[in-house]
């Protein structure tokens, strides 16, 4: 069954090494591909399910064949650029605002569209993320979160409809200067936040936050005792991450994980290969992540 991606910005390269000769043709980031494989999709920002082709006469007729299928339809233009507009024009509006958070994933699916050439569209109503072009915004909050990095977990929890319950324990390794921590107190989390640099002193002064100025990889589970949750954004060779998730995993202290795997080099195929072997293991790339992807194991049995 063909599938189109759309490659997360500067992330075309190992997509297109992941599909290898499943590639059919590729306009800017938006690869068509013969078949879908798991892989392609950790490197994109969204995967077209279903694309279909559609000869247009018109922008009338080409907005009523989109209109015909479903209410929510996102543009990814690649050319054409005036003519795209005066389609959407004819198409519902969509929403485009920033979310609070917790915000709860809609069910409303949202489809995704292209003019590949002037008469000829590229649809699919159905797609892997239910943001316009695997785009999210989360409010901004200028002055509690002490980094930007905060916006990456909101996503995070938003995707996987999972969070902290208030009074869980959670684990944040690689805390500083404490975006993460942030987050999860506001949950209403209990929180351990790990890291060899001070974290920012208004959220260490939060109920409920506490830090532990050391080296997440020194860390003994059965020292540390139960958590409900461990969450890392530390900044290290992805093999260190796999095996400390590993660890707390074999030691039974940790069920669910959000951990950020951050690539240095050229081996990120082999070893996204091996996060992602883990059973329940689920590895995709936000909107909020740059050149890494986030794992994710939940296990909730
Ligand atoms: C990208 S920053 C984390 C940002 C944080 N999540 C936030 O929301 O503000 C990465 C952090 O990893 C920390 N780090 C690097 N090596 C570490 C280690 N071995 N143990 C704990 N933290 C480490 C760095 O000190 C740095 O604060």
């Amino acid at each position: 069954m063909p599938v189109a991606y759309l490659a997360a910005e500067g992330l075309i390269a190992p997509l297109l090494e992941a599909l290898a000769d499943r590639v059919v043709a590729v306009q800017g980031r938006l690869v068509l591909a013969s078949a879908a494989t798991d892989e392609a999709a950790w490197w994109a920002a969204n995967t077209w399910l279903e694309p279909q082709w559609r000869r247009i006469a018109s922008i009338g007729d080409g907005a009523k064949w989109l209109r015909s299928m479903q209410r929510n339809w996102a543009c990814h233009a690649i050319d054409w650029f005036r003519r795209v507009e005066l389609i959407v024009e004819k198409l519902p509006p969509l929403k485009a605002k920033p979310r609070p958070f917790p915000f709860e994933l809609p069910d409303a699916p949202m489809g995704n569209w292209t003019l590949w050439q002037k008469d000829l569209m590229l649809a699919s109503a159905r797609c892997s993320s239910p943001f316009a072009n695997g785009e999210i915004e989360f409010e901004d909050d200028k002055t509690g979160p002490p980094s930007r990095a905060f916006k990456k977990l909101q996503e995070a929890l938003t995707v996987l409809r999972a969070r902290p319950q208030p009074g869980q324990r959670c684990l944040d390794l690689g805390a500083c200067p404490g975006g993460w921590t942030w987050v999860l107190q506001r949950l209403g989390a209990e929180v351990v936040a790990v890291d060899k640099a001070p974290l920012d002193p208004a959220v260490l002064a939060l109920p409920g936050v506490t830090q532990r100025v050391e080296s997440a990889f020194g860390l003994d589970p059965k020292e540390v005792g139960p958590v409900d949750w461990l969450f890392s954004d530390v900044i290290c060779y992805p093999r260190r991450l796999l095996d400390l998730i590993v660890r707390w995993r074999d030691s039974s202290m940790c069920r669910r994980f959000v951990c950020t795997i951050k690539f240095q080099g050229a081996d990120e195929h082999a070893i996204a290969r091996e996060f992602a072997a883990l059973p329940g293991a689920k590895v995709m790339h936000l909107h909020h992540n740059k050149h890494e992807l986030t794992f994710a194991l939940l296990d909730e049995a």
